[in-house]
């Protein structure tokens, strides 16, 4: 019988493992701070060197245009977080109040009727954008938002919009994105920020009979879905990105300013294995299809799983851009995008409100003890948004280009981000027919 705790309880065991070995108040924290891996090993803490190289990346900071590490296929992905920087970040960072100002723009934030995108949308509205898009699954809410926006900016009628965008239908997801071409004069940022824990297995079908989604004309039928987690936290939102990006681009070109598509991202890319990468590099096998088997669904890690993945293909998805771009005979991929991976922390939101009573108490009291503000998270959002040239294709944290893990950074981490998107492109070529031509 599955444990419905596992994924609260692993992020809770988590994040209480390193805290009590190293915080057991906020002044002991300090002091272990400077601590080397070997010395914090030493000291009881539980690290996980299955990377000889662990010891060494724990501290540089590695990024895309850092260098890439070798990494055995033999080895395992799961990488403790680097514990320093984590807890500095979440304990002691104050992190900057956006003041870039969002001027006439046109914003879409999906999952914005509650936690970060939420406030997310009410620092655009502050900031002077033009149209927020309050892109929702349950539109009620979506209102109930814009009131609360409306109330605490006091912004004019009309520039805040609830509009309806479920992540679970690509039918939706498809909807949305005609109705904001056709609609939306401009349209300047996306920021794919929904996301779901889901500690059950359910799969959402590639195809539907749906007008418009190639389904019928092409005479395909999978029969094979891809895992829920998967679908709202990567699949939905590469679809919308890649249905948007022409618009996108229109837009950059007419105002000379560039377009940004940023993503909520998450520290828990490092917290996992991602045992089923090995569909690919070992049986030749997808890793969507391995994802999308429940007898092999380790639901507990999913989670993760697809934060790492939405950080692989962000990654490939910000290649795939320069190179269309630079390599532009017709002139119409003119108009520069910016993409990147937004790691907000910790925020005490309900992103967790799939786990079960056990694990709740301590969810409460680490939240307590050390999660940031949902306005505080939005802060990292916001940064995103505003598209700096140095955030392309970067894993952002605390507002600035932060560290991806070894993996990601490796080698195999590289094939298997190439293996991801080859994937994902497949998948929405069948959505919808000739969207690869979009980038
Ligand atoms: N909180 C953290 O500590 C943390 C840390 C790292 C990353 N993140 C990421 O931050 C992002 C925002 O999460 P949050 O913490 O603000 O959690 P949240 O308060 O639970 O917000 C999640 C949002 O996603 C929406 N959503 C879920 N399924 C959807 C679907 N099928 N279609 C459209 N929208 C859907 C939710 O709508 P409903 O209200 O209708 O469900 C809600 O608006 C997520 O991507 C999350 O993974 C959060």
């Amino acid at each position: 019988m599955r444990c419905p705790d596992r994924p609260a309880l692993a992020f809770y065991n988590h994040c209480c493992s390193r805290i009590s070995s190293h915080a057991c108040s906020f002044r002991s924290a300090r002091q272990t701070l400077p601590q080397t891996s070997s010395s914090l090993a030493a000291s009881g803490t539980k690290i996980i060197l299955n990377n000889p190289q662990a010891t060494s990346v724990k501290t540089p900071k590695l990024t895309g245009k850092q260098g890439i590490r070798s990494f055995s296929t033999t080895q395992k992905t799961k990488m403790p977080l680097p514990i320093k920087s984590y807890l500095t970040s979440q304990l002691f960072t104050k992190l900057p109040v956006p003041t870039e100002q969002f001027t006439s723009q046109t914003i879409i934030v999906t999952g914005s009727n509650t936690g970060i995108g939420l406030e997310a949308a009410r620092y655009f509205v502050d900031l002077g954008a033009g149209k927020v898009i309050l892109a929702v699954r349950d539109v009620a809410k979506g209102q109930a938002a814009l009131e609360s926006i409306r109330k605490s900016t006091a912004c004019p009628e009309g520039v805040v919009e609830v509009w309806e965008l479920d992540l679970l239908s690509y039918d939706s997801v498809l909807g949305f994105a005609r109705r904001a071409v056709d609609e939306l004069a401009r349209i300047d940022v996306l920021v794919a920020n929904a996301g779901v824990y889901f500690t059950r297995f359910s799969t959402v079908e590639l195809l539907s009979s749906g007008p418009g989604t190639g389904a019928e004309s092409r005479g395909v039928v999978t029969g094979h879905g891809d895992e829920a987690t998967i679908v709202v936290n990567v699949i939905s939102h590469m679809l919308l990105a890649l249905m948007l990006l022409p618009k996108m681009r229109e837009t950059a070109v007419e105002t000379g300013k560039n377009g940004v598509i940023t993503f909520t991202g998450s520290f828990t890319h490092y917290m996992t294995d991602f045992e089923e990468r090995r569909a690919a590099t070992e049986r030749d096998g997808s890793i969507f299809e391995e994802l999308a088997d429940e007898k092999k669904a380790k639901m507990g890690e999913r989670y993760y799983v697809s934060k790492l993945i939405q950080l692989l293909i962000i990654r490939e998805f910000a290649h795939q851009l320069r190179i269309s771009e630079s390599s532009d005979a017709t002139g119409s991929k003119k108009g520069r995008i910016i993409t990147s991976a937004v790691n907000p922390g910790f925020v005490a939101t309900d992103i967790l409100r799939n786990r079960g009573y056990l694990s709740q108490l301590g969810v409460v009291v680490l939240r307590k003890v050390m999660a940031r503000t949902a306005e505080e998270g939005a802060r990292t959002v916001v940064h995103g948004a505003v598209g700096g040239e140095e955030t392309h294709g970067e894993y952002l944290d605390d507002c600035r280009v932060g560290t991806v893990s070894p993996f990601v950074a490796s080698e195999e981490g590289q094939q298997v981000q190439k293996q991801l998107w080859k994937e994902l492109v497949d998948k929405l070529e069948i959505i919808h027919p000739g969207i690869l031509s979009n980038i």
